[in-house]
């Protein structure tokens, strides 16, 4: 398969497309033929050799993505070969297939295409734990969000208010007319 690899540490132009080894399907992982990634800044930080991948992790980089299902390894009743699915992973979004754990996998949310679904894992699973499984935020209850507007800001205000919270936010004036135009 092909993958972005990190060639050396740096900028952007260490990043090259190369012929490399499929990855290996363990027997709790789904194998997903990658249909989109998305960037976080922790891809960037390992370009510049700052954010090693835990050991044993794909070393490309890429900690999300969406894609349709080619193989299950022989623990995996969950999910079937051919499902459209999105993932939190360790690393190695960047590359036409990924092995991943199927409990780091996600249904399509319904009314998102399969290529924009490659950008929530990261910030859903963010917000979920860390404001409702650690903070157990709960309707009925007042939550501020200091920067309202950041991609973790507008999914945490949509999340809390579909919930029954009563939302305030604090954000920066331009971005905060983005925001009001497209969450509130
Ligand atoms: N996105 C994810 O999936 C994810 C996952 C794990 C962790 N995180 C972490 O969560 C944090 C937010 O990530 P993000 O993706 O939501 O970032 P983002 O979309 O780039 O937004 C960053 C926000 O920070 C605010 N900000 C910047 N400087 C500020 C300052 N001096 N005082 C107060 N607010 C300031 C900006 O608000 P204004 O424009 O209104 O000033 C902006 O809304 C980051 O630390 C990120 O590493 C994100």
């Amino acid at each position: 398969m092909k993958a972005v690899v990190i060639t050396t540490p740096g900028g952007p132009e260490v990043l090259k497309l190369q012929e490399v080894e499929d990855p290996e399907v363990k027997d709790d992982d789904v194998l997903i033929k990658v249909e989109a990634t998305a960037l976080n800044r922790a891809d960037t930080l390992q370009r510049q050799g700052k954010y090693p991948p835990p050991k044993g992790e794909s070393e490309y980089p890429g900690l999300e993505c969406s894609g349709t299902i080619l193989s299950l390894g022989k623990n995996v009743s969950r999910w079937k070969v051919g499902d459209q699915v999105c993932a939190l992973i360790s690393g190695g979004g960047y590359a036409e297939k990924v092995a991943v754990p199927a409990g780091q996998v996600l249904p399509i949310p319904p009314g998102v295409s399969l290529k924009d679904a490659a950008s929530f894992p990261e910030v859903a699973c963010t917000v979920w734990s860390t404001v409702f499984m650690t903070s157990k935020l709960s309707s009925g209850e007042t939550f501020l969000i200091h920067g309202g507007s950041s991609g973790i800001g507008t999914f945490a205000i949509q999340i809390a208010k579909y919930f029954g919270v009563k939302v305030f936010v604090t954000a920066g004036k331009l971005r905060f007319s983005y925001m009001c135009n497209q969450c509130c």
